[in-house]
Parts: C-alpha cells; structure tokens; sequence
C-alpha cells in the first residue's frame, strides 16, 4: 500500500442535517425527511423537498422559523438563529416563448450581467467581471412589476417543463423528442417581512435548466448558463422588505435545426425549467459565507479522529466586525437527528471580518473512539454534524450546520481503499431524470432508485455527465453510497451544436469550483470526475493542458480527493492521461472494437495509479422480452439479426446483446476477476434514462441501457449483478418466461443467475443435468433446453450444500389486474409518492409475462396520479396520461397525496375483461 495518490481523509457536507440542501445549510428546520421504506414517513420534520413530474406538485414545508432544532432526546434547545431558508418553491406562473417584440435576450446580449454572479468562484480577482451600470432588458414586460401574469400556468417547483410532452419528432430521439428546447419565464410575486430590512437576502437555485437569467423588481440580478450548477444569487439589494417584489427567471435550452442527435444541445434529456429546488435564505450581514466550510479529518484511528473545519465568514456590513467561532460536533442517528450531547468541541477562534470582505478561520479538535463512515458490506454509515456559532459580543450572528462523516480514502494502483480496507467500486452510471417524472428533483424517487441499487448490491454511483441535485449526495451520505461526482460530458470541443461547449471556456472555472465547494464535505463523494469521453482526448496540445488546470482546481479546492476522466479513447502513451491523478477508462479497459483489454496496458504504464473502469458494458435489454434463437457467445453486438427486433423496439433479455463498442456484463466480470487491482466498475447504466435509445433510435425515445427499465421494474440483469456483487445472499434467478404457446418442442435456452456455484434444472420435474460455474463464468446456460408447457425450476447449489430456488410456471389467460405500493403510508407534503406496480396475472395469480392490455388508473379519496409508465422506451403515450397499456405484464402508477390533506388514498386499476386491481395507501 505504499505509492497512494494521497493519503486521504474524510468528506464533511456544508450541508444541515436538516435543510438539506445547497450545501448551504441553513435553516435548520429539521431534517432530510428521506420518507422511511416500512410505511411511516422517515425522519424529522420539514425536509423541504419538492415534487415536481407531471402534475407539478408542491415544493414542501417552507422552513419553520429561524431556529435550530436540534432533535435528539438530550439535545440542546431551540435556539434563535437570525439565519432563516424557506422554500421558494410554491406560486409561480409559468410560460413558454419570449413576449412579442422583444429585443434579443439571448445569452451573448446578457452575459456581461451574468458572468458577475460568478465572480466567487474565480481564483483571480483580474478575472471579476463588473456588472454594466444599466439594466439589462428592464422594459421587457415579462420582467417589469406591473405586468399581470395571472394568464399564466400555475406551478410548483421543482417544475420540468418538458415532461409533459408530447413526444414530438422535432426532438432527436436522443434528447428524448420530448420539448425541452425553447425559451420559458417564471414569474412570481413575494415579499420578505420588514425585519428583513438590513439582513442579507439571497436566492439559492439548485439548478436552472438552462441560460438562466434572473430580474427583481424589473432589474437583472444575474444569472447561470450552465443548467447542472447550483448557484447563489444576492439579492439583498434589489429587494424592498416589507413590500410586494417580482422575480421574474428567464430560462433557453437552444433550439436544433434539426432532429439529428447531435443538433442540440444534449446527448440526452435535459429536462427543462426551474426543475430543482429554490430557496430564500437571509442571515445576519456577518454570515458563514455560501459553502462556507470546509471540513477534513487528517487523523483518523479507532481511538480518536482529528477534526480540521475552516470557515469563511462574510460581511455585508459597512464596518469591520470582531467575532468569536465555535463549533461543537454531535453524532447524527440513521434519519439524521442529533443523538445526546456533543462529542467535541473544536477550540474555539476569533476573527476580525472586514467590512464588505470575508475572513477565514481554522478550528480544530478531536472525536474520540469515532464511529466510521462506510458503506455496505463493510461498514456502516455514520455521520456526524459540526455545529458553529459566529458570535459577537455574546450575540448569535449565524449558526451554520456540516454535516460530515469520519472515513479515510486512499487510491494507488492495486486499488481503492475505504478505511483502510479493500473496498470495489460495484457501481452504475445513472443520468439525472427520474423517469416519467422527467427532471424535476423529487426526495423519494431518488431515494427508490438508490434503494433499488442497493438491493442490488451497488456500492458506487457516477453522476454522469454532470452534477446532480444536491439531495443525491445527501441521500447518498445516508444510504452508504461511494459517489464518482462527475462535472463535464464536454469541454471545448462539442459533441452537440449547443451543448456545453458554447460557454465552457468563461465558465469552466466556476462551474467546477461550484461543484467542489458544494459537495467536497460529503463523505461519499470519493472522486472528481472532469469529463467524460473528452474530445480533447485526442489533441496532444490542449487535452493535458486543460486536464492539468482542471485537476489543480480540484486540488486547490479539495486536496482530499482526487481526479479522474472517462477516457475511451485516449491511449497509454497519449498526453492526455498523465496529468490526472487517476486513469478511468469507459470500456477500452475490457476491449473496444479490435483494440484488445487495455486494463492491463495501462496498469504497466502508470503501475502507481489507481485504475476503475468509469463506463462499463453498455448492454441492451427490454425487460421480459425474449428473441430467439439465443447467441452462445459469451455476448455480442446487438444488430437487426441478432438480439434486436427492430420493428416492435424490443432488445432481447438475455443480457447477451451490447452496443458494437461494448461487450456483456459477464466479460465485465471476468476482467475485474482477473485484473484484481482494477478498482470496479461503472455499468453505464443503473437504470434506463429518457433519451439515447441506442441502437433504437428510430422507433424508441428512451434508453435500453438500464439494468432496471424507466419505471423502476428490474430487467433479468438485476439478478446477474445481485448474484456477482452479493454473493453471501442465497438467491437464484431463471429466464426466460415460461409461456411460449407455438414454441413446443423448439430450443428455448433457460439461464439462471445465481449466487451459488452450481445449479441442477427441472422441467415439469425432469432433471435437464446439473451446471457448475467454472472460473470467469457468471450465469449457468442450458442452451439445449426444449419448451414444454409446464414448470421450470432450479435448485442451486453453495459448496455442496441447497442454497437457493426459482421456478417459474406457464400461465393461462390473462384474468386480473393485481395492485402493490411500495409503501402503505406516505406523507401529505405534496413532495412523497407511492409507487404502485400493477402486474397482470391469470385466474391463479401467475404473472401473463406478454399481457399488454389497456390499463386505466384512477384514484379516490385525497390524492392523485402524477404520472404512469410501463418502461417500454417506444411508448408514445405522455407520461401524466391515466391510461397505459401493460408492458409485459407490468405498468406503475406514481401516486402523491394532495398537500396537508390526511386520509385513505384507493388507487384503482381497471382493463376490459379483467378483474379490477386496487391498492390502498394511507396518507399522513
Ligand atoms: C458512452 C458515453 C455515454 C453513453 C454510452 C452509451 O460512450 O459516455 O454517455 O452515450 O456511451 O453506450
């Protein structure tokens, strides 16, 4: 273990336990709210997070008051913090299109009053842009106070605008043909109370996608190109406390000329809108500055961790001001509440803050016997919470939250090391969008997937291509995730007319620092990621050149962690791997094309670098769809004759079919097995995502990529990895379905992922022999088997010993609907969801595996369908439609309880010819 690439420490979350949110932690109100999985809603009270989908929804709780509640039995009591953030989320009118006759608005008409809003996150203060002394667009009237908006859409945020369709041809498939491209405003009318008058007021948005540009009472505050970024804007000054104020946001994802992929401005969907949380914070002017903390623990060893937390105080005032800092650490339960009295004291620091400038400030202390942050099967979880107190002569200026965990991370070229042990990365790449829900943040469908991965047995999440919402990271903390935490899908060089490239070069800089400064205290965040599949990985000149700026501003923003990029291109002896601290290699580790593993190439030329494979596998499915007859390959290139039909968009399910640059996710498998210092992997992906329906892209609008399909069904490969990645639980899993009328007497080979080593397979109880997986074999094949109406069933074997079985059984006719939520109790916050599957079976409840009837839901009582799926990436249907036809066999139904209503929610399904499904759900 000698040569690391850093002798690594622990993440801390400049984010409250409580607000749970910008890494701005704030307010204090209590608690993520992550919704418990057994039925009772979770932890604390007022995580304010939003919905959004479809039905737009309601932003959650606002905050409870300017006080820190600090939970647990012996915590300490309510105490007053002029610090205060709400939810800014509820009552906005929404539109699409600029008004008439407006002047350009467009970003290069704007960016002198945008780039000011960056200027914290550049380095050098020669780089500060100054906003023009007038106003941009003021008389534009969408952005003026007197015009009336009331003919505009009602909304909560988080909104995606575009989710709720139509699919349209206009879009490429690979943004999903769904609408995000265009130009929309967001108006609101506020006020902030008279007290007010005097704190600092700021605007913290999530994320805006995209161009975003901001106007208070008619006068442009500022604004963000890059739709991913979360960002600050000051608004003290433009606000009149005690009075009615307008705020008016302006959002632009550039528009194709045409529906070719790479017309737009993605290679994906986007999503579109003021599509993550808002919120309003105000401090005192003397105030922990945005992000502004930065905790490490450089010692850490059972007996005690050393806790280094720096902090920026701002001040807004006109005079300079002398403060006292100090923080106590308490330990945090599994929801996220303080537990008992604090178990440090960092030693406490007095600062003089300049007037209208920052000042920072070192404290130090110790946790003893601290309680490790890992993830499964290894450790647990644990976190803590720093507490400062910024104080002036005995007053409370600010009280600001860091949430944090105590771990060490270390790199080198046998691999990854997680408190000193040995930990592989089993991860997934996911992209940003929730499915039928599209890209509006929602708290408990982001927290389903991580529970669906988990299950899985997923250790490690790339946030491909781009940061995500704020509450990923933290659901992450939580849940004992590793986080890839990835920036750039490009850099100077586009891959899409408009995609990022158009403004990376002014942005860059403060797009990544947003990036670092956000999440570089969560302790799941373990690497940064600077790009994926650069272009610039084939210039010799300006590749290294900028992956060495870029990772020193990873260094200089967080010496803790280090840098990575997915390169599939980019080969040993190019320039452009060296300047990154670690080499990550989407595919070519395992083979593209005719160039061979390169795993083992690139383990001889940087033997002290830590190597991962960032994308891997790239293999098509549609769940429970079998195309015949079967490859025996160990896997191959998915094409019109082989795994694909074309003309009904379906992708065979043998988990054998993969993009022609790819390769299955056993041959994955087998070079992880044999290359033992390779750290893991990244199956790209987790979960299929709206847009990219490679190779489909002509009849279908989403991917086939997912090992769980867009409505959150797991496709037969959930169980190749579960088998692999949890291999102490017993489990066995045969495909394919059993219900073949026309196929008897024709090959219809059976496989089973297993955990155990062997396995024997019965038909209607005949013995088809017994299999053993020999070595870099990860599936038993009988690939002779006949079909005969029946039952097919395994029985696997461990060590000699029975260890688990499937069987699975030909069904009848279809005859009834059957309704299951995931849950059997939610919260009315307007923000928490049921799931409700629908599967169709026949008289005696076996699932009819093609069943593909029309299904209609509905609803009693006080709640409502936000959307509905089936994750079949062909269908056309919009996604807030109540009636979606079954994909084999399955449908879902996303279920929100109206906001502070309580009562019993009946969700009903209903198909002709068969009997009714219902589900009953208690809303809370
Ligand atoms: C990779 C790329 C991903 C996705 C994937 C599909 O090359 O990084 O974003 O496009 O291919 O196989």
């Amino acid at each position: 273990m000698s040569r690391r690439f850093l002798l690594l420490l622990l993440g801390g979350a400049a984010c409250s336990p409580s607000s749970g949110l910008d890494g701005g932690p704030d307010d204090g109100t209590g608690g993520l709210g992550i919704p418990g999985t057994g039925g009772a809603a979770g932890s604390a009270s007022g995580g304010a997070l939003g919905t959004g989908g479809a039905g737009g929804g309601v932003g959650g709780t606002s905050a409870t008051g300017g006080s820190v509640q600090t939970g647990g039995a012996a915590g300490a009591p309510a105490e007053p913090s002029p610090r205060l953030r709400s939810s800014f989320n509820d009552g906005w009118r929404f539109t699409t299109g600029d008004p008439e006759g407006a002047p350009d608005l467009s970003y290069t008409q704007a960016k002198q009053w945008i780039l000011p809003t960056s200027n914290a996150l550049r380095k050098e203060p020669a780089d500060y842009v100054t906003r023009p002394n007038e106003n941009f667009a003021g008389d534009v009237s969408y952005v003026t106070t007197d015009f009336d908006e009331s003919s505009w859409q009602e909304v909560t945020l988080p909104h995606d605008y575009a989710i709720a369709g139509p699919f349209t041809n206009d879009v490429s498939s690979s943004m999903g043909r769904l609408p995000s491209p265009g130009t929309a405003w967001y108006r609101k009318t506020f006020t902030v109370p008279a007290e007010d008058a005097g704190k600092s007021l700021f605007f913290d948005l999530d994320g805006a996608m995209q161009y975003s540009m901001v106007w208070i009472n008619g006068e442009m505050v500022g604004g963000w190109p890059y739709g991913y970024t979360s960002y600050r804007l000051d608004i003290t000054d433009y606000v009149t406390p005690g009075e009615q104020n307008v705020v008016a946001v302006r959002v632009y994802t550039p528009t194709p000329n045409s529906a070719n992929w790479d017309a737009g401005s993605s290679r994906w969907y986007p999503g579109a809108g003021l599509y993550r949380n808002v919120w309003l914070t105000s401090t005192a002017p003397v105030h922990v500055g945005h992000w502004g903390t930065q905790l490490t623990t450089p010692e850490v060893s059972a007996a005690s961790a050393s806790v280094d937390l720096q902090v920026t105080v701002d001040n807004d005032g006109d005079a300079d001001q002398a403060i006292d800092l100090s923080t106590e650490v308490l330990e945090l339960d599994a929801t996220g509440n303080p537990i008992g009295e604090p178990v440090a004291s960092l030693a406490p620091a007095t600062l003089t803050v300049p007037a209208g400038g920052s000042a920072t400030a070192a404290l130090t202390g110790t946790i003893p016997n601290p309680k490790l942050w890992s993830v499964q099967p290894v450790g647990e979880p644990h976190l803590y919470v720093a507490r400062t107190r910024v104080l002036a002569g005995g007053d409370l200026l600010d009280l600001y939250e860091t949430e944090f965990g105590v771990r060490t991370i270390e790199f080198d070229g046998e691999g990854f090391w997680l408190n000193g042990q040995d930990v592989k990365m089993d991860g997934v790449c996911i992209h940003h969008d929730l499915g039928a829900l599209g890209s509006a943040v929602n708290l408990r469908a982001r927290q389903r997937q991580l529970e669906v991965l988990q299950d899985m047995g997923v250790n490690a999440i790339r946030t491909s291509h781009n940061p995500f919402e704020p509450e990923l990271y933290e659901l992450a903390d939580r849940l004992g995730f590793l986080v890839m935490d990835e920036a750039f899908d490009v850099w100077n060089t586009g891959k899409a007319a408009h995609d990022h490239h158009e403004f990376f070069a002014e942005w860059h800089e403060q797009d990544l620092r947003a990036l670092i400064r956000r999440d570089r205290n969560h302790p799941s965040v373990v690497m940064w990621s600077i790009g994926n599949e650069i272009v610039e990985q084939s210039d010799d000149v300006n590749g290294p050149a900028l992956g060495a700026e870029l990772t020193g501003i990873c260094h200089e923003e967080d010496p803790t962690r280090p840098t990575v990029s997915g390169m599939n291109k980019a080969e040993p002896d190019s320039p452009f791997s060296g300047p990154i601290d670690t080499i990550g290699l989407n595919y070519q580790g395992t083979g593209v094309r005719d160039l061979g593993a390169q795993y083992p190439t690139y383990h001889s030329a940087f033997p002290d670098k830590f190597i991962v494979g960032t994308e891997t596998t790239s293999t098509f499915s549609t769940r429970g769809t079998y195309l015949f007859p079967v490859t025996s390959e160990k896997g191959t290139p998915a094409t019109g004759s082989s795994g694909v039909d074309t003309q009904n968009g379906i992708i065979s399910s043998y988990d054998l079919y993969h993009a022609d640059w790819s390769y299955s996710p056993d041959e994955e498998f087998e070079s992880q097995d044999k290359w033992p210092y390779v750290g893991g992997e990244f199956v790209w992906t987790g979960f299929d995502y709206l847009g990219e329906p490679t190779p489909l892209d002509s009849v279908a609008r989403s991917s086939y990529f997912g090992i769980v399909d867009l409505a959150g069904f797991k496709k037969d490969r959930f169980y190749l990895y579960q088998a692999h990645w949890r291999p102490d639980l017993p489990m066995a899993h045969i495909l394919p379905h059993w219900t073949w009328p026309g196929r008897e007497g024709q090959v219809t080979p059976v496989h089973v992922y297993t955990s155990g080593d062997s396995a024997e397979l019965f038909i209607n109880d005949v013995s088809q022999g017994e299999r053993t997986k020999a070595q870099y074999e990860y599936r038993l094949r009988w690939d002779d088997v006949t079909y005969t109406a029946g039952e097919v069933r395994v029985v696997a074997y461990k060590g000699g010993q029975e260890w688990a079985t499937d069987a699975v059984e030909t069904a009848a006719a279809a005859s009834a609907l059957a309704l299951t939520a995931d849950r059997p109790a939610i919260r009315s916050d307007g923000a928490d969801l049921a799931f409700v599957t629908l599967t169709v079976t026949d008289a005696e409840g076996r699932v009819v595996p093609a069943a593909s009837n029309v299904v209609t839901f509905a609803v009693s009582g006080p709640g409502e369908i936000v959307a509905t799926d089936n994750g079949d990436p062909t269908d056309n249907q919009v996604f807030s439609s109540l009636q979606r036809s079954a994909y084999s066999a399955m449908a879902l139904a996303i279920v929100r309880a109206l906001p502070g209503q309580s009562g019993e929610l009946v969700v009903s399904a209903t198909a002709s010819g068969l009997a009714d499904g219902t589900a009953t759900i208690s809303a809370e």
